[in-house]
């Protein structure tokens, strides 16, 4: 069966509006008559929180899930070869093979134009119904290895609270998160411009905030206000307010023996129902890029005092939802009624992404 080009073109659109640890965007696609070549991009991966390129693994996860989802609403049937992972550049990470027509489309893939990061704050007075709840862990396809918890009392809503707190004051104490985070962030015209990292309108902070976030970015500036307590501040803003103003937290955690990229995948499904369900939806991924670097790098550049805080954060999200020692956490997230919706954060020329 002849595949149409500019179908072949819709399917790689669909992979490019994946989300990205700080939107670095990852990713290169090879068409190839029926099938497409999804490779990482060498020059996009390597930040801090990508130890062993486990953030690029997750979000080629979640790329692959748009493509899926995408060709199958055009109507083909697609299957997914996972190539072992040589880490070697170029070589393709999956490979979607379009076979047939006649599948039945998701209705996730309706989702995949409008989701997003939403960092505003949510309707804390509105709780999440139960049936969007319900549509959310079902999003997640049987034998993933992933399943989504939720915080079902003040508690364990507490508990994870104070994990994600925990991964915050680690990452706003370490000098390469800090460097990577401030070299992807961009104001103004620049923002508009590079397509490109984090727009600082996409921070869903309040407008005095963002030109005091400009001052912080030299290390030293930083490094010395730590010293007066500003980590604490910026994770009670960046994360524990945030979260005590949702609708619900959810928790998705995987079977040992899960990769990177079968997490990325469950990720975006749960999003996909989130955005489906009309609902706001922010990740924390500090706290699993923090545990991935523990497990694939054995915690580099992390200090003894990080660790001793990751020990505690480990505790707080296990005990939350009673996850056994050896289950993975994938994300933490929070949901919620809409109050403002950001601008979208935006993506580079679509040839730049052709190999
Ligand atoms: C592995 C991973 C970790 C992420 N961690 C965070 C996070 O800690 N906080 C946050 O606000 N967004 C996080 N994001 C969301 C990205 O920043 C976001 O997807 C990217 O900026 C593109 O924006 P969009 O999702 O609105 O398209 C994460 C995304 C991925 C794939």
């Amino acid at each position: 069966m002849e595949i149409k080009q500019e179908d072949v073109m819709t399917i790689i659109s669909a992979g490019i509006k994946a989300p990205s640890a700080d939107n670095s965007q990852p990713w290169k696609f090879r068409p190839d008559r029926n099938s497409i070549h999804v490779s990482y991009d060498t020059e996009r991966v390597g930040m801090f929180f990508d130890s062993a390129l486990t953030a690029t693994y997750m979000s080629l996860g979640a790329v692959c899930e748009n493509m899926r989802l995408q060709a199958g609403k055009l109507g083909y049937q697609v299957d997914v070869e996972l190539h072992n992972a040589s880490h070697e550049a170029r070589n393709p990470v999956f490979t979607l093979h379009l076979t047939s027509a006649g599948a039945s489309p998701s209705p996730l893939a309706d989702a995949i134009a409008t989701r997003m990061t939403n960092r505003f704050l949510y309707r804390r007075d509105m709780p999440i119904e139960a049936s969007a709840l319900t549509g959310i862990e079902l999003s997640i396809e049987r034998d993933t290895g992933c399943r989504v918890h939720w915080t079902s009392d003040g508690e364990s809503r507490k508990k994870v609270m104070k994990a994600v707190m925990l991964a915050d004051l680690v990452r706003f104490t370490q000098p390469q998160i800090h460097h990577d985070f401030h070299e992807k962030l961009h104001f103004g015209r620049d923002a508009i411009t590079s397509r490109d990292g984090l727009a600082a309108a996409t921070l869903g902070l309040e407008k005095p905030l963002l030109p005091l976030l400009r001052l912080l970015k030299p290390w030293p500036v930083s490094n010395a206000l730590n010293r007066l307590g500003l980590h604490y501040i910026m994770a009670w803003r960046g994360g524990w307010l945030p979260m005590w103003a949702a609708g619900a937290i959810g928790v998705i955690v995987a079977q040992p023996e899960t990769s990177c990229f079968a997490m990325g995948r469950a990720l975006q499904r749960v999003w996909l129902a989130a955005t489906h369900a009309g609902l706001a939806f922010q990740p924390f991924g500090a706290l699993p890029l923090h545990f991935l670097r523990l497990r694939e790098l054995a915690g580099a550049g992390l200090t003894e005092h990080h660790r001793r805080r990751l020990t505690q954060a480990d505790a707080c999200w296990r005990g939350a939802v009673n996850a056994p020692a050896d289950q993975h956490l994938v994300m933490i997230f929070r949901l919620g009624h809409v109050i403002r919706v950001p601008e979208q954060s935006r993506r580079r020329e679509e040839s730049l992404f052709l190999q």
